[in-house]
C-alpha cells in the first residue's frame, strides 16, 4: 500500500496477535524488536495425509512421463511430495524425473524446499503469487505453451484455488490434483482460546493473519463455543492485517476486509509496515468502524425514521421550508477522494460494488467526510445489466463494457425480465448496512438508470458519442425499441422497490445520456417509460429525476414524473425552475468542472446557484454532473461547508 505521508508511528508497548504457526519464530522475533506485545496463537497444523490414492497415481504417472506441468504450491507440500517419490526411488531417480517434466514453485516457499533438495530447473511465480502469477508465470515463462490436452499436476494446500483450475481447464489442460496433508487446529489449541479471549476483551490492537486457513479455524474454535458473531463484531474494531491477496479474500469472505494489506508478501514486510503506517490506520479504522457496528444493529427504528423525515434533505424534496439548504453531490464517494482510490488500488471496482461492508464503508466514510445533508447507495448504474443476461466489464481505459446484446428483435426478446431480487441481493445488503451505520437523521439515496441511459449502455456496449446503435434502433424497429424500454422498465421497478424496502429514504434515477435526443424523440421514445417507471416505483420515498442536456426538453422531462427534478449545469437554475413548475422540486447545478478552480471562484458560482433558487422552499444544492476525479479533495469539502452556511437562514421558523 503506497501512502503519501509518513506519520512516525510504531507498534511500541502495543499487545498484537500472530496466528502463524511454523514461522512463529521469525514473527515474534520482528514484533519484539519493534516493541510490541506480542501474543502468539498458531491457528492451525498440516497434517499429512497416510492415504492419497490421487499422490499414488500421481507418482506412477510422473516417473512414467505422463505429466506435462507440475505446480507446488506450499514448501510442506513439496517436502512430503520428495518424501513420497523418494519411498521407492533413489534421489538420482527423482532428480533425473523432475529434470524431464516442466515444473513450477508457487513463491519463495516450494522454490527453497527445491533447492535444498539440489534441483535448479523450475519456475518461480513472482509475487504475490497468486493464480493469475502462475498463469503469467505459464505464458511468460512456458512462452504460452499450449495446454490442450496436457496432463497438469498440482500439489494441493488445503482447498483448491478454482480460478487456477478454471484457468487451466479453460486452456484445454486435464489438471489432477494431489492433495498430500490436511489443515486442520493445533492439536493443543490453548494458545489460540486465550487469543481469541484477549480479542474478544478489545485487548489487542492488530491480528496479523499470514494464511488464509488461519481465518477458517479461528472461526471454527469461535463457533464450537458459540462466539462466532462476538468474535466477528470483536474483530471489526480491531486492526486486521493481511500477508497478501489470497488472506485479503478470505478476510473479505468472512465479511471481515483487511484494514492493511502487505505490499510483499512475507512475514518482515507485513510487520514493518503495519508498524510503520500503525497510527494512521488505527486512526482510519476508528472512523469506519462505526460501519461494521451496524452488524448489531439492522433494524431500522421507527424513532429514527421521523428523525430522517424532518431531515433538511427530505423536507426540501417535499418543499416544505428548511434552516439552510441541503447539499450532496452526485459522485461523492469516488477517485477524487484518497480513501477510495486506496480501496480501489486493492479491490477491482465490481467486486467492490459487490461486497456490502466495503460498498457502505465508501458510502459512509464519504457523507461523514464531506458532512453533507444525503448519502449515495455506493454501486453502479450498470449493475442490473448482468441478472439481464449481459456481460459487465470495467477497464481501466475504456471503462464499462457491456456485451451479448444485438440491436435486433431476437436478441432483445431473449433478454431476462425477472425480479432481480437475489441476483442484485447485495446491493439491499449494502443498504441494509449503510442504513444502520448512517447517522440516523442522514437520509440514504438509492438509485437506478433512467430507461433511456441503460438502453444506450446496453446497445452501445459502453458509453459512445453518437448513439448510433441505439437511435438506429428506435427509428428503423420502433417496436423493437419499445420492446426493450419496456423490458428495462420490468426490471427497474423491483430493483428500485427492494432498495426502498432495505432502507433507502429516497431514490434518483439517472438519465445521463438523454441529452443526446431531440426534444420530439425524448416525447415519442422515452418519455411513457420513464413515466411508467416513476409511477410504479410509488410514492413511498421521493424520486428524483435526473437528466443531462434536458435543457430544450425539460418540461417534457418534468412530465414524465419525479418529486425532484436533477438539473444540469447548461441551463441556469432560475429559467430551469420556471420550465420545470414551481409546484416541484429542484436540485443542482454547479458545474463540476467549477470545483477545479480555485475557492474563490468556486464559492463565487456556488453563490450565484444559491441566488438563482432565491429562498424558495425546494431547492437541494448539488453539481450538474457528477464530481470529476481530478477534483481537490479539499475543495469539495469547502464548497459543502460553504453552502451550508451562506445558506442559513437565521429568521427561518423550521
Ligand atoms: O457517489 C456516488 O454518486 C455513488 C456511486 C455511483 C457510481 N456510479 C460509482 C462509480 C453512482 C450513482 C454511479 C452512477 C453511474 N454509473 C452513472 C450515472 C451518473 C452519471 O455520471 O451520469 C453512469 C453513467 C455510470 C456508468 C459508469 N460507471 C461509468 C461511465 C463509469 C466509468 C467512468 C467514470 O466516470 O468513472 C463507471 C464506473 C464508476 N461508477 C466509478 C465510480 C466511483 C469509477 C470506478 C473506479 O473506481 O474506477
Amino acid at each position: 500500500m503506497v501512502m503519501k505521508t509518513q506519520t512516525v508511528s510504531s507498534l511500541k508497548n502495543t499487545q498484537v496477535v500472530a496466528f502463524e504457526s511454523r514461522e512463529q519464530e521469525q514473527i515474534k522475533k520482528r514484533l519484539l524488536s519493534l516493541g510490541a506485545f506480542p501474543v502468539i496463537a498458531p491457528a492451525m497444523q498440516e497434517i499429512p495425509l497416510e492415504k492419497s490414492p490421487e499422490r499414488d497415481s500421481f507418482i506412477e504417472k510422473f516417473f512414467a512421463g505422463q505429466i506435462d506441468l507440475l505446480i507446488l504450491n506450499t514448501g510442506t507440500g513439496t517436502r512430503l511430495l520428495l518424501d513420497a517419490l523418494l519411498t521407492n526411488s533413489d534421489k538420482k531417480e527423482v532428480m533425473h524425473v523432475f529434470e524431464k517434466a516442466m515444473v513450477i514453485a508457487r513463491g519463495p516457499k516450494p522454490a527453497n524446499v527445491l533447492r535444498a533438495f539440489g534441483l535448479a530447473c523450475f519456475s518461480e511465480v513472482s509475487e504475490p503469487s497468486t493464480w493469475k502469477q502462475i498463469i503469467e508465470t505459464l505464458d511468460v515463462d512456458a512462452k504460452g505453451i499450449d495446454l490442450a490436452g496436457r496432463k497438469v499436476a498440482i500439489q494441493e494446500a488445503g482447498q483448491p484455488s478454482l480460478e487456477l483450475l478454471e484457468a487451466l481447464r479453460k486452456r484445454g489442460a486435464h489438471v489432477m490434483r494431489i492433495p498430500l496433508y490436511r489443515l486442520a487446529l493445533p492439536d493443543d489449541a490453548g494458545p489460540l482460546c486465550h487469543a481469541m479471549k484477549l480479542i474478544l476483551n478489545q485487548e489487542v490492537s492488530v491480528v496479523f493473519f499470514t494464511n488464509a486457513y488461519q481465518i477458517k479455524n479461528l472461526f471454527q474454535l469461535a463457533e464450537e463455543q458459540g462466539l462466532q458473531q462476538s468474535l466477528k463484531i470483536a474483530l471489526s474494531q480491531t486492526l486486521v492485517a493481511s500477508i497478501g491477496p489470497r488472506v485479503s479474500a478470505s478476510l473479505r469472505e468472512s465479511g471481515l476486509p483487511a484494514d492493511y494489506e502487505s505490499s510483499r508478501p512475507t512475514i518482515d514486510c507485513l510487520v514493518d509496515e503495519v508498524a510503520q503506517w500503525f497510527t494512521k490506520l488505527q486512526e482510519e479504522k476508528s472512523r469506519s468502524s462505526f460501519i461494521t457496528r451496524a452488524f448489531e444493529k439492522k433494524e431500522v427504528s421507527l424513532e429514527d425514521k421521523k428523525k430522517r423525515h424532518e431531515s433538511v434533505f427530505l423536507k426540501a424534496c417535499r418543499r416544505e421550508p428548511v434552516p439552510y439548504t441541503p447539499v450532496w453531490l452526485m459522485r461523492q464517494a469516488g477517485r477524487y477522494m484518497e480513501s477510495y482510490r486506496r480501496i480501489r488500488s486493492k479491490v477491482p471496482f465490481l467486486e467492490l460494488c459487490k461486497t456490502p461492508e466495503l460498498a457502505a464503508e465508501v458510502t459512509v466514510s464519504a457523507a461523514e467526510a464531506l458532512n453533507t445533508d444525503a448519502a449515495i447507495l455506493f454501486s453502479d448504474l450498470l449493475l442490473i445489466v448482468e441478472p439481464m443476461g449481459l456481460a459487465l466489464e470495467y477497464t481501466a481505459q475504456d471503462g464499462p463494457m457491456i456485451s451479448g446484446c444485438l440491436p435486433t428483435k431476437e436478441s432483445i426478446s431473449r433478454l431476462n425480465v425477472s425480479d432481480p431480487a437475489d441476483s442484485l441481493s447485495f446491493v439491499y445488503e449494502a443498504v441494509r448496512l449503510m442504513r444502520a451505520s448512517l447517522k440516523p437523521e442522514i437520509p440514504l439515496i438509492g438509485f437506478s438508470g433512467a430507461p433511456f441511459t441503460m438502453a444506450s449502455y446496453i446497445l452501445e456496449g459502453g458509453a459512445s458519442r453518437l448513439f448510433l446503435q441505439t437511435k438506429t434502433l428506435m427509428y428503423r424497429q420502433p417496436e423493437t425499441w419499445h420492446l426493450l424500454m419496456d423490458k428495462i422498465v420490468t426490471v427497474l421497478v423491483p430493483y428500485l422497490k427492494h432498495q426502498i424496502q432495505a432502507g433507502a429514504d429516497a431514490v434518483q434515477i439517472f438519465d445521463s445520456w438523454v441529452g443526446c435526443l431531440s426534444p420530439e424523440d425524448f416525447r415519442n421514445f422515452v418519455l411513457p417509460h420513464s413515466r411508467r417507471l416513476i409511477q410504479e416505483v410509488g410514492n413511498e420515498v421521493p424520486v428524483i429525476h435526473f437528466g443531462t442536456g434536458t435543457a430544450p426538453f425539460l418540461r417534457d422531462f418534468r412530465e414524465a414524473g419525479g418529486d425532484v427534478i436533477g438539473i444540469d449545469y447548461r441551463i441556469s437554475l432560475d429559467q430551469a425552475w420556471n420550465l420545470v413548475g414551481h409546484d416541484v422540486a429542484v436540485q443542482g447545478n454547479l458545474d463540476p468542472t467549477v470545483l477545479c478552480a480555485d475557492q474563490n471562484y468556486m464559492f463565487q458560482r456556488a453563490k450565484e446557484v444559491l441566488d438563482l433558487a432565491g429562498s424558495r422552499p425546494g431547492h437541494i444544492f448539488n453539481l450538474g454532473h457528477g464530481l470529476l476525479p481530478q477534483t481537490p479533495e479539499k475543495n469539495v469539502i469547502a464548497l459543502v461547508d460553504y453552502i451550508h452556511q451562506v445558506s442559513f437562514r437565521s429568521s427561518s421558523k423550521s
